[in-house]
């Protein structure tokens, strides 16, 4: 095959180095699925993967990109055929195994999904991994009786980022009150034009809790942001809520006490999009393409090249991007 431009990550002494190359088959390890990639995303842990961050990389040279979708080439395990567009996410595609930064992929088919008619690919990738776990968090309070037509707010946390912006979008079209915490206040009126009914400040949250339980304020929550922000929502929560764990944006670790699990039967349910079953997976895609408006969808995407994708992974850990970022690599298909 002529050779394919990648986006290779390298192992040095200090930090990775980052460089597009071209790549030819004996580059890859050849799994059955292979497939020209249309378009790719940045998330959060793509950022942490090119800034060789949390030690998500075990072996070097590496291609990073943990979503991708594309046209299949060829599939010797007869599960896609020739022509059909794949969705792949998760299952630790760009960690530990080469993903979506390249103009070709080769997968298991066990990671892919046939893409649903009803989402074109770039918009599938405006949605990718974010998309998805704001839907399985959705998902994931439904199952806690967390249910929209509350008078109290669902809070989203980490609002203006990828997870965040999907989220809300998701999160007010279902009827759920929403109320979006940033930490950017530039961006309130993308946040509200996304669906949220008012705005919280990140600093409001982000000092963990003054008391254990404090005033009851939210419905439930999808937290992007972890940390003591996280420790704060658990303990301004209503009674029989659930907080929705998605990330650690604000970081890995929080205090807290357990008076709200004993006192309010508040509820965390961990969201772990990477290995969540293909069953709801097919699930979440489908509720995605019906809820998402594909307009409202289209003024969340910043569309880049390969070549932009080191300057972003700074962006990205540094909380500078907003909404979802799409990386293009065969605009022609
Ligand atoms: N569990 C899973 O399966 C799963 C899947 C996808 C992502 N994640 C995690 O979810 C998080 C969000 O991912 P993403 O792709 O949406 O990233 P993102 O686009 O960078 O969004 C993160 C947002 O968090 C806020 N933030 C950033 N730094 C912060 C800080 N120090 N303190 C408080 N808030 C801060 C910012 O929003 P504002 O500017 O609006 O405050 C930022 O836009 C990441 O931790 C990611 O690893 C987990």
């Amino acid at each position: 095959m002529p050779s394919v431009r990648a986006l290779v990550v390298r192992e040095s002494s200090d930090q990775p180095t980052l460089a597009i190359e071209e790549l030819d088959n004996s580059d890859f390890v050849q799994r059955p699925l292979r497939v020209r990639v249309g378009y790719s995303t940045l998330n959060y842990k793509d950022g942490m993967v090119m800034k060789g961050i949390g030690r998500l990389v075990r072996s070097y040279p590496h291609v990073p990109g943990v979503d991708l979708v594309g046209e299949v080439v060829s599939d010797t395990s007869g599960t896609f055929t020739p022509g059909d567009w794949i969705i792949a996410t998760g299952f630790r595609i760009g960690e530990l195994y080469w993903g979506g930064y390249s103009e070709e992929a080769w997968l298991d088919p066990s990671w892919a999904l046939k893409l649903p008619t009803t989402i074109p690919p770039r918009r599938a990738m405006g949605i990718g991994t974010a998309g998805l776990s704001a839907m399985l968090a959705i998902m994931g309070l439904e199952t806690m009786n967390v249910l929209p037509g509350s008078e109290d707010p669902l809070l989203v946390t980490g609002a203006a980022g990828g997870v965040g912006s999907i989220a809300t979008a998701l999160a007010h079209k279902l009827g759920y009150l929403v109320a979006a915490s940033t930490g950017r206040a530039t961006e309130a009126e993308y946040l509200k034009h996304l669906g949220a009914s008012f705005i919280v400040a990140r600093s409001d949250l982000d000092t963990g809790p003054e008391r254990p339980l404090e005033s009851e304020r939210w419905l439930g929550c999808i937290d992007s942001v972890g940390g003591q922000t996280l420790a704060r929502v658990l303990a301004q929560t209503k009674s029989a809520g659930a907080i929705a764990a998605v990330g650690l944006a604000g970081g890995a670790n929080f205090t807290s006490s357990v008076m709200p699990f004993l006192l309010r039967g508040v509820s965390i349910v961990g969201i772990d999009s990477v290995n969540a079953p293909l069953s709801a997976r097919e699930t979440a895609w489908q509720r995605i393409g019906e809820l998402l408006d594909a307009e409202l969808l289209d003024s969340m995407i910043t569309e880049i090249g390969l070549d932009d994708l080191p300057t972003y992974a700074d962006r990205i850990l540094h909380g500078e991007v907003r909404g979802r970022i799409v990386v293009r690599l065969n605009p022609s298909l």
